[in-house]
Parts: structure tokens; C-alpha cells; sequence
């Protein structure tokens, strides 16, 4: 007998991570837009139909919802698609819950990172249109979790990756000086996210890494941790890298957050940690 049913819906980054690290004694079901394969549910978030169906034949106690537009550039230009995804759709799934709890994970980008360290009585100001959706998306959640994280991706190439492919291949990486983030392995903050579900809080809590750290300095960590050369880490501001690449949205500078309030939870992992469990993953 389960002593839970939770619906992660999503299977990104976060999606993928929560459905490999199922606390033992849960039973989870995870949702999918496009194509289910076995085991997985169809449900597109901006389909109210499909919505009260699925929820009506899971009937969760839980729902960890990480379904959403992720791709800031997109955002910037699909205003009206960035808000029906990452906010309505929430708004709806809420109303569709049946009682469950909405659990909403939320980004550090809510702040507008001129400051760092946050708490959760901190103003927020978003400054891009993706932050903009996701803080209007926190309003109907039981439970919002701010955070940023890192992991593998099927469909695109996740900062990590991406450094770790042009370093091996000898090629210089640059890396911004002035974004300070706390960024958390996926698999550590999908496990802290069944211990802050399973704990019945509600409310908003920052979680991530336990101390702050500039992109620049972790791109040099992740060097590091896997034995490459580590000056080939070039020093850039996020100015330089959103000229160079003709970025459109915004990027808050110190995003970091203070995780104090969560800690009670679960306890935030140091960087190092995250990079070993990191690591320890890409040699399965
Ligand atoms: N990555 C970070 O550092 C970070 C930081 C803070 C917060 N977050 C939040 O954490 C959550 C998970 O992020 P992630 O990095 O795992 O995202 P991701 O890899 O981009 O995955 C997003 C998932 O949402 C799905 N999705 C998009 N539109 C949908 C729709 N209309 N109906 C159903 N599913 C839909 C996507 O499905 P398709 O692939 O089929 O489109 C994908 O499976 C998001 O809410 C994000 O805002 C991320």
C-alpha cells in the first residue's frame, strides 16, 4: 500500500530527475505533452480537457508540477504562450487539483539580482518576460520551491555539458564573472523535493546550493572535478555574453539564495557535493 500518490508533471530536466529518485513507498506518476511511452500520461498543460481528465483518474495527493516554458529567449518573443504555460496553466491545474497539493517550482530569477542571498520576504522584480510568467505562476501553488538547478537534458545541451564537450574537446569556454547563482544537482534537489512534500509545508522556501558561487567559478569547479584544464574557464561579464550571442532577455546578476528557511527540511548540499553526484551520474 502507498502512503502517497504524486503527479510530477514534466519530463525535462526536473521531470526526469524526480522520476529516478522516488522516495520508496510512493507511488509516482509522471506526465508527458507529447508521445507517452509506457508508464507515462499524456497531459498538455494548456489543455484543461486532458487536465481534469488525468487528475481525475490519478486522483494525486500531490502534484509536483514542472511542466513550463524554460527557454528564456522564447519567452521574450512568445509573451502570450510564456503566460498561458507558465502561469494559467497553473492557475487551472490548481482549480482541477481535487485537492491536491500544488507544489510549483519556481526560479531564482524572480529577483532582479541586484542584491543576492535572498530570503523569502525579499521584494521580488523580475526583469524578463520568463521570470514575469513564472512569479504570476507561484500565486496558485500550495508550495513554491525558488531554486536553479543543473543536470542532463535529452533535448538541448545543459551549461555543464555543454563546458564539459568543449573543454574535453581543448577548446576555451568563457564564463560570466558577475551571474552569482546556488545552483543544486537536480537528483539533490528532487530528493529535498519529496522530503519538503512529504513534510506537508506550505508557503514559499529557497533551495539550492549552501553557498553562492559566480558561473565563472563553477564552470572553473567543473573543470576541475573532471581532471581538464581549467585556464581554458575565460573570464566574461554577461554583458560580453549577451552581445555575443544577441541575447534578448535579461539576466539578473546575483540570484543567489539563502536557504536557511528550508534547511529545516532538507539540508542544502555544498557545491562539491553537487559536482560529485553530478559526476558519479554521467559515469552510469
Ligand atoms: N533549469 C533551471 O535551472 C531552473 C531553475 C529554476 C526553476 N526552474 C523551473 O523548474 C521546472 C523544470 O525545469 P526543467 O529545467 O526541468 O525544464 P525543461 O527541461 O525545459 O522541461 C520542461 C518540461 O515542460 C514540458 N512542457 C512545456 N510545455 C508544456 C505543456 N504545454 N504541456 C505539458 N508539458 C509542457 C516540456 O515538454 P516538451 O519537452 O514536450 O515541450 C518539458 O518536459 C520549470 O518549471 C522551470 O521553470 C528551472
Amino acid at each position: 500500500m502507498y502512503k502517497m500518490r504524486i503527479l510530477v508533471t514534466g519530463n525535462g530536466i526536473l521531470g526526469k530527475s524526480l522520476m529516478r529518485t522516488v522516495p520508496k513507498g510512493i507511488a509516482v506518476f509522471n506526465s508527458v505533452r507529447l508521445a507517452p511511452k509506457r508508464g507515462e500520461i499524456k497531459i498538455d498543460i494548456l489543455n484543461a480537457k486532458e487536465v481534469s481528465k488525468a487528475l481525475s483518474s490519478i486522483r494525486p495527493d500531490a502534484i509536483i508540477h514542472t511542466a513550463a516554458l524554460t527557454d528564456l529567449e522564447y519567452c521574450e518573443v512568445h509573451k502570450a504562450q510564456a503566460q498561458l504555460t507558465n502561469a494559467f496553466a497553473v492557475k487551472n491545474i490548481s482549480r482541477l487539483s481535487g485537492g491536491a497539493r500544488l507544489v510549483y517550482i519556481s526560479t531564482d530569477s524572480i529577483f532582479d539580482g541586484k542584491r543576492g542571498w535572498y530570503s523569502e520576504k525579499d521584494k521580488t522584480n523580475p526583469i524578463n518576460v520568463y521570470s514575469k510568467t513564472k512569479l504570476l505562476g507561484e500565486r496558485h501553488a500550495d508550495l513554491a520551491i525558488r531554486t536553479n538547478f543543473f543536470g542532463f537534458a535529452e533535448k538541448r545541451l545543459t551549461f555543464p555539458v555543454r563546458m564539459l564537450m568543449s573543454m574535453k574537446a581543448g577548446k576555451c569556454v568563457s564564463a560570466a564573472e558577475d551571474q552569482i547563482t546556488t545552483p543544486i544537482y537536480a537528483d539533490l534537489l528532487s530528493e529535498a523535493i519529496y522530503k519538503f512534500v512529504l513534510s506537508g509545508k506550505e508557503g514559499v522556501y529557497h533551495f539550492g546550493a549552501s553557498k553562492p558561487v559566480s558561473t565563472f567559478s563553477f564552470a572553473k569547479k567543473i573543470a576541475r572535478k573532471f581532471s581538464l584544464d581549467s585556464s581554458l574557464v575565460e573570464r566574461a561579464s554577461l554583458d560580453d555574453i549577451a552581445k555575443t550571442l544577441g541575447l534578448k532577455a535579461k539576466r539578473p546578476k546575483n540570484t543567489s539564495l539563502n536557504p536557511r528557511k528550508a534547511s529545516i527540511i532538507a539540508k542544502p548540499p555544498s557545491i562539491r557535493r553537487s559536482l560529485e553526484t553530478f559526476k558519479s551520474m554521467l559515469k552510469k
